[in-house]
């Protein structure tokens, strides 16, 4: 399931809704629905983009009107993405939106259905309305009628209610955001605190298992015991990201070319004269022997290259897990072990349960992401500030050296954005498997630069270490296959370059990143070079990525594939 948002308007609901799921269509996209009150509750769905629920919406001139409405986008968990199982979902009375599973939801329908309930989708999600119209039916008021409802339910959610005759939104969440908006023309919900930047001025997020109520002219919020609470709003500022994807063609595009900037300002906000500042307590770092980096898809990737700045300039030794697989290393956990949680969104529903199970059990939990109101933090910051911390035997030269290299980050990044990229897609994109290997902190971008041309040009890729080929991988290789190596010029060269005439000896095509030194001495074993400026050891796995993200993106392009809409995917991903 996806994300929803409501409002409650003097005006109009349904263009300010459409505006919303624009806006949240990013993060999911299978299909998409509205709901306003009018008289009765009037509902329209339909599969695929908003652009197409906005047309059927606009082909009724207007028909569809109210003042209080839901909506949502949804990516799919259970049941196919067809206009039935899409939000708001309508029982009765009682329309919902959802995000979250009901893990639970097998016994429930079984026990409804007995008693005589009909289901209309195959979504866990319906048993909700369904719950929450029985208990209407037998007299509780609304906010009860949900509260009870949702004892019931097992899982995370955030679910929004409306219900006809019942000129107010209901919302209540349990692990995952709900936030409440409120300004000049309308007051809003939603799972996401974007949405809201355009027509509210103060938020608050909603804590689990309360319940808001919103109406035109106030929110009240309750907690379990159904006390009504004083919540502290904040005001928001209207966030300066620049919306709009021109000049680029894509939004993917448009995010590739902004990362020098958003690494320039990263590093700038750490880095002060000649010393790194970084706002966690100094004193977690001095007796550091190990920390485990946990994350899911890229943010993983990103910890592993994290994994070998640290060990090799902060002598700190790093474990790594899948956020989705920590829960079951069952290890002991005490507050000496301290985790680092990788997150861009901070909402991936598995990070986020891994870092409540590390916390449950005391451990010591440092949290990196990219959320407004969360400290934004860069890994190599990290791996500087620990080294000095941990008076690490790093000589002042040394030091002074890595402090010049990470300052050297953004203009690597924007020197690696005018990669030659053009003649390497145009080969690729005739192949469908593809073979992606490096070593160092190349290993990190091998995998994702595969997964990146896997999600977005559905060629089945995969990353492996280079020195792992010869260890079953290259069972694969022939004429047929091509095999993209990772190779800088650098320490791990020597090594790579075996991995790559092991590949070239069994005819397989070989085609190389890597740089002008390791372009002359590889020239005659690939197929193909895109060449790569010489860099350090920090801007070297960026520089690398921004080349196969921009890989990634020609193939899709040229595949004529929607690079900001990939298949089946969400932005972020908020289901464990
Ligand atoms: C791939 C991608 C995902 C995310 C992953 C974790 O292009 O975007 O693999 O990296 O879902 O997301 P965050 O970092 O938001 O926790």
């Amino acid at each position: 399931n996806r994300d929803g948002t409501g409002v409650v308007s003097s005006c109009q609901a349904v263009p300010l809704l459409l505006c919303g799921l624009r806006q949240l269509e990013y993060r999911g996209y299978d299909s998409c629905g509205i709901a306003v009150l009018d008289r009765d509750i009037q509902v329209r769905r339909s599969c695929g983009k908003v652009a197409t629920l906005s047309e059927l919406v606009s082909s009724e001139g207007g028909a569809l009107r109210g003042n209080v409405g839901i909506a949502h986008t949804r990516w799919a968990t259970h049941g196919v993405p067809k206009v039935e199982n899409a939000h708001p979902i309508c029982v009765g009375k009682v329309a919902v939106v959802h995000n979250g599973v009901v893990e639970n939801y097998p016994s429930i329908r079984e026990r409804l259905e007995g008693s005589g309930s009909r289901f209309s989708t195959d979504t866990d999600t319906e048993v909700i309305p369904h719950l929450v119209e029985s208990l209407l039916q037998a007299g509780l008021s609304p906010r009860h009628a949900v509260r009870k409802a949702l004892e019931e339910i097992e899982g995370n959610f955030a679910v929004i209610f409306m219900l006809a005759g019942y000129n107010s939104l209901l919302a209540t969440c349990r692990m995952l955001p709900i936030v409440v908006g409120q300004g000049p023309y309308a007051n809003l919900v939603s799972s996401d605190e974007y949405v809201l930047s355009k027509y509210a001025q103060r938020i608050c997020y909603l804590k689990d298992n309360h319940i808001a109520e919103i109406s035109l002219n106030d929110v009240k919020i309750y907690n379990e015991s159904d006390e009504a609470l004083n919540y502290e709003t904040i005001l928001i500022r209207t966030p300066n990201t620049n919306t709009d994807k021109a000049p680029y063609d894509h939004f993917m595009l448009k995010e590739i070319h902004e990362q020098p900037g958003v690494i320039r300002n990263t590093i700038n906000q750490f880095i002060s004269c000649e010393s790194v500042e970084f706002a966690c307590d100094a004193n977690l770092f001095k007796s550091l022997t190990h920390l485990t980096i946990v994350g899911s898809g890229s943010s993983y990737m990103a910890g592993l290259i994290a994994k070998y700045w640290l060990e090799s300039i902060a002598n700190i030794r790093v474990l790594l897990s899948i956020a989705s697989e920590f829960r079951y290393h069952r290890m002991q956990i005490s507050e000496n072990d301290v985790f680092l949680f990788i997150s861009q969104s901070g909402e991936t529903a598995d990070t986020l349960a891994a870092l409540r199970h590390a916390k449950r059990q005391n451990g010591t939990v440092i949290s990196l992401t990219n959320v407004p109101r969360n400290s934004m933090e860069n890994i190599s910051d990290i791996a500087l500030k620990i080294s000095q911390d941990r008076k690490c035997v790093v000589a002042q030269s040394t030091y002074k050296q890595l402090f010049e290299a990470l300052q050297c980050m953004a203009q690597h990044a924007s020197e690696a954005l005018v990669t030659s990229i053009e003649p390497v897609a145009d080969l690729i994109l005739h192949y469908n498997r593809v073979i992606i290997m490096g070593r160092g902190t190349c290993y990190g971008v091998a995998l994702e630069a595969a997964l990146k041309i896997r999600e977005l040009s559905y060629i089945h890729t995969i990353g492996i270490a280079s020195g792992e080929l010869k260890h079953g991988s290259i069972a694969l290789v022939d004429e047929s296959l091509p095999v993209v190596a990772i190779a800088p010029y650098n320490e791990t060269f020597t090594k790579n370059l075996v991995s790559i005439q092991e590949v070239s000896a069994r005819k397989g095509m070989v085609v190389a990143f890597t740089d002008g030194k390791g372009a002359r001495k590889l020239k005659h074993l690939c197929k193909a070079i895109v060449e790569l400026p010489e860099t350090n050891a920090f801007s070297l796995p960026i520089v690398y990525t921004i080349a196969a993200q921009l890989l990634a993106y020609r193939i899709a392009v040229k595949k004529g594939l929607d690079a900001d809409q990939p298949r089946n995917l969400a932005k972020s991903v908020t289901v464990e």
